[in-house]
């Protein structure tokens, strides 16, 4: 039996796709490589093709064995989804129908899906947990609720079990260097405060130092790309041994303000970070902390490296060896 990763040639599911190669699982990924790349695939059969392509879709489930599914293929910056939300709806929430009706048709009765702090949007409290009010702020995260929301019909209606893990910010690299993070553009604080240390940004901007905050700037939850990974095998587990669906948040539950990343960076790079102050960017909350208690409890989940110094190493060590990402 294999599992199909899809969006396996990118960031996340790149990373899963080594841990469940790791866990001696037998692993389909589909990836259309808008974001993906071959390289970061350590193994396993990549089938590059979209997922809105039914002929092809049904092909990859008719050939392969397949007996669950973690769905990582999305679009994902915030800024495009404000801009061009008609892509997002396109890409993310079609692309899952899609998934869906192929899944529906093989008979594969359990996905485990990738979903997002933005579901929540401004939070009521911190820290959030799963129970907290969704009212996403952005495009992105509304289509990620939709997505949530159409898996969970399906369930009612052709029985197939979910398990939406809703994380935060992942960052950081595999253990192995071999895989990492390279989006082009790059939008996520790490890999850009990183980006000027290695000499190819002059400096980072920090958006806002006048929030409600110990120093003024944003805080938000960083979350170990490897402790992600991990969350979905356990999660794949629990369908598996016939858990009932569920929806979890993956954060370390700790808070670090863009500040404190940026002197970590400093610390662990050895080199002076030039930094920005710009104005504020609509619609982005003071502070976001997951509450992941839930996942702790339930899927036996815990977090191996919360240390924001130990991500920040790893992340580091990535784009030292990587400095251009993966070969183009
Ligand atoms: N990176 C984060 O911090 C973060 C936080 C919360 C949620 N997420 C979610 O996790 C998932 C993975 O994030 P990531 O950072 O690894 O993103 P990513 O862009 O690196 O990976 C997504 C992959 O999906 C592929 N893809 C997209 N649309 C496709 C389609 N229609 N058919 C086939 N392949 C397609 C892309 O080529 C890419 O390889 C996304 O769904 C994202 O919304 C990420």
């Amino acid at each position: 039996m294999a599992v199909l990763v899809t969006g396996g040639a990118g960031y996340i599911g790149s990373h899963a796709v080594a841990a469940l190669l790791e866990k001696g699982e037998e692993v389909v990924i589909v990836d259309n490589l808008y974001q993906g790349h071959r390289d970061a695939v350590l193994g396993g059969k990549l089938y590059e093709g979209d997922l809105r392509d039914a002929d092809f879709l049904g092909k990859v489930f008719q050939e392969n064995d397949i007996d669950g599914v973690i769905h990582f293929a999305a679009n994902s910056l915030v800024g495009e989804s404000m801009k061009d939300p008609g892509k997002y709806y396109h890409n993310n929430v079609y692309g899952t129908l899609c998934l869906l009706e192929q899944m529906q048709k093989a008979g594969v009765s359990r996905i485990v899906f990738s979903s997002t702090a933005a579901t929540y949007g401004e939070p009521e409290r911190v820290p959030i947990d799963e129970y907290d009010r969704t009212l996403p702020t952005n495009t992105y995260g509304e289509t990620k609720l939709a997505m949530e929301k159409m898996i969970r019909w399906f369930e009612v209606a052709h029985g197939i079990k979910f398990v939406s893990l809703r994380y935060f910010n992942a960052a950081g690299a595999h253990a192995s260097g071999r895989i990492g993070e390279d989006h082009q553009p790059e939008t996520h604080l790490v890999p850009l405060v990183l980006q000027v240390a290695l000499g190819q940004r002059e400096q980072i901007s920090v958006f806002g130092d006048d929030y409600a905050t110990e120093d003024g700037t944003c805080i938000r939850d960083y979350i170990h790309v490897s402790d992600l990974a991990d969350a979905h095998i356990l999660a794949l587990e629990r369908l598996r041994k016939g858990g009932e669906s569920a929806i979890y948040n993956l954060g370390s539950g700790n808070g670090y303000s863009v500040k404190q990343v940026i002197e970590v960076s400093r610390k662990v790079t050895g080199h002076s970070i030039s930094a920005k102050i710009e104005p504020r960017r609509a619609g982005d909350p003071a502070v976001l902390i997951a509450s992941s208690q839930r996942a702790r409890n339930e899927l036996g989940w815990s977090p191996k490296r919360e240390k924001l110094e130990d991500i920040v190493t790893s992340a580091w060590d990535w784009h030292r060896s990587h400095p251009n990402g993966y070969e183009k």
